[in-house]
């Protein structure tokens, strides 16, 4: 897509409802300090070795996973790529998947679906494991014309039964979702990656956190916030690396 195509389709969406507010917030983070280098540093001082880690917890499980993701990751290339759109990487499929396995969660909430890697993830999961809900919030890349088809594009139909998808922004969305929720037992976090946003999915789930649920969160390099929550949090936090990037997880 040409730089002119994306700043039309960016004008076009900002007229949308729901979609100002958002857009605002996003631009307004870009100027404010990250200090990715320290938080880049922290994670690759911390980071733990994934495969011992989840051994450790069920080694049959962490291969079922990683089978499941050698399967799925040509499938949704190829789709993605008849689609003929960038809707960018996923998230930690393979660790989302194994950790659902072995949570066994009835309700999960994650931030930020764009194709579905991980949203697919969560829902075959749940379904090798009998039963749960997924409740998903995004905001469809503005950048797009009609942004809203491509969200959880990866999702098989069969999978959609027990899932809730929200399109209007972490805050829009989470207010419709908690009031229906009794308990969240597992998060996934990989929508706004400031630290505005962060702190503020976390503090508003939080009463519906069960105690002591798993939290993961993905690009936690892109700022320091994940290293700070890590030294006040009650419960214990990793790091991962993925690839040059890397994912936390508190609770486990
Ligand atoms: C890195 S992608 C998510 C990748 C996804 N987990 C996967 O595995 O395919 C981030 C997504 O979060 C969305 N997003 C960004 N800011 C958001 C916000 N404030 N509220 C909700 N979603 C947001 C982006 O538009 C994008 O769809």
């Amino acid at each position: 897509m040409s730089r002119t195509e994306s700043l039309r389709n960016i004008a076009r969406n900002a007229t949308r409802p729901d979609y100002l507010p958002v857009m605002a917030r996003k631009v307004a983070a870009r100027l404010r300090p990250s200090h990715r280098d320290a938080a880049l540093r922290w994670a690759a001082d911390v980071a733990e070795d994934l495969g011992e880690f989840a051994n450790s917890l069920d080694a049959a499980l962490w291969a079922e996973a990683e089978e499941w993701s050698r399967e799925f990751r040509p499938l949704a290339r190829a789709r993605l790529a008849a689609l003929g759109v960038e809707l960018g990487g996923g998230g930690h499929f393979q660790l989302v998947y194994f950790l659902v396995r072995h949570l066994k969660p009835t309700v999960v909430l994650e931030t930020g679906v764009a194709a579905g890697w991980t949203s697919s993830a969560i829902l075959t999961a749940l379904e090798r494991n009998g039963g749960g809900t997924l409740y998903s919030s995004d905001f469809p890349y503005f950048r797009l014309e009609e942004p809203e088809r491509y969200v959880g594009c990866l999702v098989e139909n069969r999978l959609r039964a027990n899932w809730h998808l929200g399109l209007k922004g972490d805050r829009a969305n989470l207010a419709e979702f908690l009031p229906a929720i009794d308990r969240i037992d597992f998060v996934h976090y990989d929508s706004d990656k400031t630290a505005e946003g962060r702190s503020y999915a976390l503090e508003t789930m939080a009463p519906k956190l069960a105690s002591g649920a798993p939290v993961m969160m993905d690009d936690i390099d892109d700022n320091t916030f994940f290293r700070d929550y890590a030294t006040t949090a009650s419960a214990r936090t990793r790091v991962f690396a993925r690839g040059r990037k890397y994912v936390g997880l508190a609770g486990l």
